[in-house]
């Protein structure tokens, strides 16, 4: 049965980890949403992978990874990644596919979304361009990997967005032009050197779907940072929930049997915005650095507090998740009392209109001396981590079927 994950969270739930430890025996791996803004951690004894563009189950042996249409994506970024995994996987150049209806981040996204986030109030997004991305995707001026193959178009579209993008870089931001000779130049190259990676993905996971391959759907970012459903405008720019994984691949609704999702045994969130188990003093604290809450992608601090019911809740029904992979529980050893959130004095549901004035209510448990990283069968488990289970698993409704308790593939107990 095919498999989506999805971050129930704001992200950073561990979802690479998830991903290549639920990837074992899978034939195809799939990127659907987001691009180079994630980075995806997967441990292979000392040597740890980030992956930024690439689904983070190719280390698996066999599977194919395929970067979807939902997508946008870097070339330059994607190059690297590619250089840094053939030092350990020989074969993987031939198991990488990205889509050519996938809309490419160009410099001037990049360029355009630091001075946004530097000369405004940004939202805290990680400058990849991504947002600024997508903007031209939906106003219909983008460009995508399959322009690249023809040069003549390829250069009359560039040229129409350098000179629009001029304009505002220089009128609205008083920066510098770029040239677009330049960037022409180097996207042929890189259109070069895409070409054996790139298909139609409808085509080929259909036919893969009718083959009865097993594939694995990995969402990025979170559901609290989706497009439509997060708590905008403090979000990301595509669909995080499982719906984006039909739309940003071509496949069909039925082609998804089961879906996981997957969440912190705490909350974090990088970035700004609401958070309304926010801990800003000890705890947080506490949980940066027992969690090493730093973000992959761009080294920022998160913003860390307790585990909170109501938006895995509200995660769960947007994504269909009956089952939770629940992470990172080793980081709560120590702790001397251990606080979820069970819902909020001022609603009944978690709502993102009114997120920022939520004010939860937290049920508090003794916290657990133990360590439980090298623990993989639930019996094993101190009582007060059952117990916190137990609560978890009644306040948001899923059942909690996997525990990782450690950031190597095999910490992960199993239910
Ligand atoms: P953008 O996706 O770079 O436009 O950033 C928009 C918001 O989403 C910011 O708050 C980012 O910090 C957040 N974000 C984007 N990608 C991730 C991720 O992979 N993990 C956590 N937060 C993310």
């Amino acid at each position: 049965m095919n498999i989506a994950i999805v971050g129930l969270q704001w992200g950073d739930e561990g979802k690479g980890k998830v991903v290549d430890y639920l990837a074992q025996g899978f034939d195809i791996n799939c990127r659907f949403q987001g691009g180079p803004n994630a980075g995806h951690t997967v441990w292979r004894g000392e040597e740890k992978f980030v992956f930024h563009q690439i689904p983070s189950g190719v280390l698996n042996k066999n599977i194919i990874g395929i970067i979807g249409a939902g997508c946008v994506f870097d070339p330059a970024i994607f190059f690297e990644e590619i250089e840094n995994l053939k030092r350990y996987k020989e074969d993987i150049t031939e198991r990488i596919k990205i889509s050519k209806f996938c809309h490419l981040i160009m410099p001037y996204h990049i360029l355009l979304d630091k001075i946004k986030e530097e000369t405004t109030q940004g939202i805290g997004t990680t400058k990849k361009g991504i947002g600024v991305a997508y903007e031209d995707k939906y106003a219909r001026i983008g460009i995508r990997i399959g322009d690249l193959f023809y040069p003549e178009i390829f250069e009359k579209k560039l040229r129409a967005n350098v000179s629009r993008k001029n304009v505002i870089l220089m009128d609205i931001y008083r920066a510098e032009p770029i040239s677009d000779d330049e960037v022409f130049e180097r996207f042929i190259e890189y259109g070069e050197k895409l070409k054996p990676y790139v298909i139609d993905e409808s085509n080929f996971l259909n036919q893969a779907i009718r083959d009865n391959k097993k594939i694995i759907f990995e969402g990025a970012q979170g559901v609290l940072l989706d497009v439509d459903f997060g708590t905008y405008p403090y979000v990301t720019s595509s669909h995080t929930i499982t719906g984006g994984a039909y739309i940003g691949l071509g496949i069909p609704p039925a082609s998804i049997g089961r879906v996981i999702g997957v969440a912190k045994a705490y909350t974090t969130r990088v970035g700004n915005g609401p958070f309304p188990t926010e801990d800003k003093g000890e705890i947080g604290e506490q949980l940066r650095k027992a969690g090493n809450e730093y973000g992959s992608t761009t080294g920022r601090p998160r913003r860390c507090g307790p585990f909170d019911a109501s938006i895995v809740r509200y995660a769960a029904r947007l994504t269909g998740t009956k089952e939770l992979f629940l992470t990172k529980l080793d980081v709560l050893q120590g702790f001397e009392k251990i606080k979820v959130a069970v819902g909020y004095t001022n609603a009944k549901e978690f709502d993102p209109f009114i997120a920022e004035e939520l004010i939860p209510v937290y049920e508090e448990i003794p916290g657990f001396e133990e360590d439980i990283s090298q623990m993989r069968n639930f019996d094993e488990l101190p009582g007060e981590v059952k117990e916190y289970i137990k609560i978890i698993e009644h306040y948001t409704g899923l059942k909690v079927n996997y525990i990782s308790v450690g950031s190597q593939p095999e910490a992960v107990i199993r239910r």
